[in-house]
């Protein structure tokens, strides 16, 4: 407002506009137009002037027009008060004369919210008095920010103003309000005579990343900002962040392997452990299984084994009997009782003796193993079918070896229970004969 009233004076000062021929006075405006932007509120002034020194508008008519408009009235003051029943809708509760300065001759018409419609020349007239006043309304707009993209480890921002009736300046500001080196700004004009004002940064990353377009317009007193809050996200990564990323990356790599191997070295470890417990306990199970063989079978063993030498002999080589546990095997004659020697050497040596002797027997004397084996399944049925769980894998390998055949596996694999399945397969291995 101070301002407006401060160029009105200088206005009235410096360039004044005469109007009225005649000697009774004449009527002071600006000569330039007056500049507004929309929304904002405008005085256009007026002076009576009377060289007499007789200014008193008070009790005057004061008229304000524009002869363009039908109807062209204003704003009316007539008899000491304002009369505006046939005023241009237009303006209608937005115009005022400075009631208190009217004495003074002061007639300056006040005028809200201007309009871009408001654009025209205005007659101040105290008649027959006259002068025209021309009003310019500036349309203005808020500035857009858009992100143009990255450059570098940077980013380039957009900001856009259209329609600017007045050519405005475009400046770009950081969070502190220090103003930033934009890249190139661009202003074009419209057939209307209008103008956008484009223009672009490129701007670093900050604490608050939030950067600023102003634009502004002198001639009209305007000013439009926008504030935008660049997202983190949006920068592209520094050398060193990208270098400390990766290190990161490394690192969590090494750890996350080393970790793994050791876990992996663990688990390999503990199942190294678990199987080695496994092959003893199975090596126990054997040796317990072989004795349990040997022992039963003395009677048939001694009459079947005729390699007794070869077999004491590899108990030396193995150092499960003493050299004279063998000479006393060797100073019998027959066979038969090299066998009942070595079954007493057998039994002072002990169970690991024996389960040696059995393998060996295996070896060397097969037969006789897989009649006595077969003894054992068959005494020992009950007891397996109540003990034995893997029967699938058992009857597999069968299968495979061509021992039993595809639809004896069908059985057992159909039964439901393993004690089912085992029961299945002695049914099968009944029926196969003795070598399964
Ligand atoms: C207003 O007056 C100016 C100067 O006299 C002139 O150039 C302009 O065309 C006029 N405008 C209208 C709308 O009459």
């Amino acid at each position: 407002m101070k301002y407006y009233l401060v160029r009105a004076m200088f206005f009235l000062l410096v360039v004044t506009a005469v109007s009225g021929a005649d000697d009774t006075g004449y009527l002071v405006g600006p000569t330039k137009p007056v500049l507004i932007a929309e929304g904002d509120d405008v005085i256009l002034p007026c002076t009576l002037n009377n060289p007499n020194g007789n200014n008193n508008a008070f009790d005057q008519t004061v008229e304000w027009s524009r002869l363009d408009l039908n109807p062209k009235e204003v704003h009316l003051y007539r008899n000491i008060r304002d009369e505006n029943a046939d005023q241009n809708t237009n303006y209608k509760g937005r115009t005022s004369l400075f009631r208190d300065d009217l004495e003074n001759g002061i007639i300056s018409l006040k005028l809200s919210r201007v309009k871009l419609a408001d654009t025209g020349n205005y007659t101040c007239s105290v008649p027959p008095l006259k002068t025209v006043i021309q009003l310019i309304v500036g349309a203005v707009s808020q500035p857009v920010i858009s992100v143009v993209g990255p450059k570098d480890y940077d980013v380039v921002l957009k900001c856009v103003a259209t329609f600017w009736t007045f050519k405005p300046d475009l400046t770009w500001l950081d969070s502190d309000g220090s103003i930033l080196t934009e890249g190139p700004t661009e202003i074009q004009i419209d057939s209307e005579g209008r103008y956008t004002v484009r223009g672009e940064v490129t701007v670093q990353k900050t604490d608050k990343n939030m950067f600023t377009c102003r634009v502004n317009q002198q001639q009209i007193n305007q000013m439009k900002k926008t504030e935008y809050n660049v997202p983190d996200a949006v920068f592209p990564m520094s050398r060193g962040q990208k270098a400390g990323i990766i290190i990161g990356v490394i690192i969590a790599v090494t750890i996350l392997s080393v970790a793994g191997g050791v876990y992996m070295w663990r688990q390999k470890k503990q199942l190294k452990q678990q199987q080695e417990e496994q092959k003893k306990q199975l090596k126990q199970q054997q040796e317990e299984q072989n004795i349990h063989n040997v022992n039963p079978h003395m009677a048939e063993l001694i009459q079947r084994v005729t390699k007794v030498i070869p077999i004491t002999d590899e108990l030396l080589q193995k150092g499960l009997i003493q050299e004279e546990d063998c000479s006393n095997v060797l100073f019998a004659d027959a066979s038969k009782d090299q066998m009942i020697m070595l079954y007493q050497v057998l039994d002072y040596r002990g169970p690991k003796a024996k389960s040696a002797f059995y393998r060996i027997l295996k070896e060397k004397e097969p037969d006789i193993i897989r009649d006595l084996d077969v003894d054992f399944v068959d005494q020992n049925k009950d007891l397996f079918i109540q003990r034995v769980n893997d029967v699938n894998s058992i009857s597999d390998e069968l299968l495979q070896k061509g021992l039993i055949k595809k639809e004896d596996e069908d059985k057992i694999r159909a039964a439901e229970t393993s004690q089912d399945q085992m029961t299945q397969l002695y049914q099968v291995l009944s029926d196969s004969g003795p070598d399964s």
